[in-house]
């Protein structure tokens, strides 16, 4: 019997050197220790035994069975060592190599315009504040004044995040791909540190048809302000400056009513078209009437505020939501924000 232990000993020893890679060691685990343990059948075998050598056998097979238990777990270690030496050679890149041209690598213009949108807005003393892409309905629309029946959630074609993950969670709770950066507005609020003057540059995705102004995602820099004795006044004065430090001096902005649940009363605004410099009638930028929507704002809706637990009787505030992809699209004179997201070199060479 203790020639056998032996036996199967110098087995796994000679087995575990020949092993190369870690499925192999699994198979070799699995063969000795759990499925048809050899050890096993060992103690199967010394029922016969008297008891005396039952127990030194028994005790060599333990010991036998610990030894096999560390032996592969060294292995282990050292197995994966050489896999992931072996991976940082094949996958090495050496960030000190020149590159043969320098418009191999470019910033995307979208890119460019966050940095100096929140540039001139952290001069103006905003915060920048971040959201995730993934988030639940209630922040989405819900505590926005976007009830699920409201007939402004059409506007808003969702990506709803698969059934399977969202059929066990409440209806308020489900999961989707943010449609706005608004949430964050409700997120920052409920974090209750006033005064809050905050941008959110990001992300956001809609179930679009698309065509040259419209992209199922595309980027917007959101912004809230929360504090006493805020005006609209600021809000003009403070989109006119941003839009002038950005796209130039003759920049002009239109102001429209409009209707957004979360903000009462509400406003698109429109800059003059800098691609046509609104003369030309075939422009696809601006359709050819020598404006382009931009931007969105106003004052806050109260039950907004109530949701979150600030009291609108005491704080007052506005908000605004910029298209950055459409404001590139002017800034470089590229007449279709579609063509940020076709990865074309071509294209971001040029800034
Ligand atoms: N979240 C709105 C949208 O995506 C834009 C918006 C932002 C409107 C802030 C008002 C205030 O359409």
């Amino acid at each position: 019997m203790q020639n056998k232990l032996k036996e199967l000993k110098q087995k796994f020893i000679s087995n575990l050197k020949t092993l190369k890679v870690e499925e192999e060691l699994e198979v070799l685990e699995n063969n000795l220790l759990w499925k048809k343990w050899e050890l096993n059948n060992i103690l199967k075998w010394i029922k016969d035994l008297n008891v005396d050598e039952k127990k030194t056998v028994w005790v060599e097979a333990n010991k036998l069975k610990n030894f096999i238990q560390e032996e592969i777990s060294k292995k282990k270690v050292e197995l994966e060592e050489l896999k992931y030496n072996e991976m940082d050679e094949r996958e090495a890149i050496d960030v000190t190599i020149n590159f043969p041209s320098k418009e191999l690598w470019h910033k995307h213009p979208i890119s460019i315009t966050t940095s100096l949108m929140e540039e001139i807005f952290i001069s103006l003393g905003f915060k920048v504040e971040d959201g995730p892409h993934i988030e639940i309905e209630d922040y989405n629309f819900e505590k926005l004044n976007i009830p699920d029946d409201h007939p402004a959630r059409d506007v808003w074609d969702t990506f709803w995040i698969s059934d399977d993950i969202n059929k066990n969670r409440k209806i308020w709770d489900k999961y989707l791909l943010r449609t706005h950066t608004s949430p964050v507005q409700v997120r920052t609020m409920l974090k209750w540190e006033l005064p809050i003057k905050i941008i959110v540059p990001g992300r956001v995705f809609r179930y679009e048809q698309e065509d040259s102004r419209h992209t199922c995602n595309f980027y917007q820099l959101e912004g809230l302000v929360v504090w006493k004795w805020v005006t609209f006044g600021d809000l003009k004065w403070t989109l006119d400056t941003v839009m002038k430090k950005l796209l130039g001096e003759w920049v002009e902005l239109r102001f429209r009513p409009s209707i957004f649940p979360f903000t009462e009363p509400s406003a698109e605004i429109d800059i003059s078209c800098q691609i046509c410099k609104q003369s030309d009638p075939n422009c696809r930028m601006c359709s050819g009437t020598g404006w382009v929507e931009l931007l969105w704002a106003w004052m806050v809706h109260p039950k907004v505020l109530t949701d979150c637990w600030i009291d609108p009787e005491v704080y007052s505030w506005f908000a605004f939501g910029i298209w950055i992809d459409r404001i590139a699209a002017q800034k470089f004179w590229v007449n279709s924000s579609r063509m940020f997201y076709q990865s074309k070199l071509k294209l971001n060479e040029q800034f």
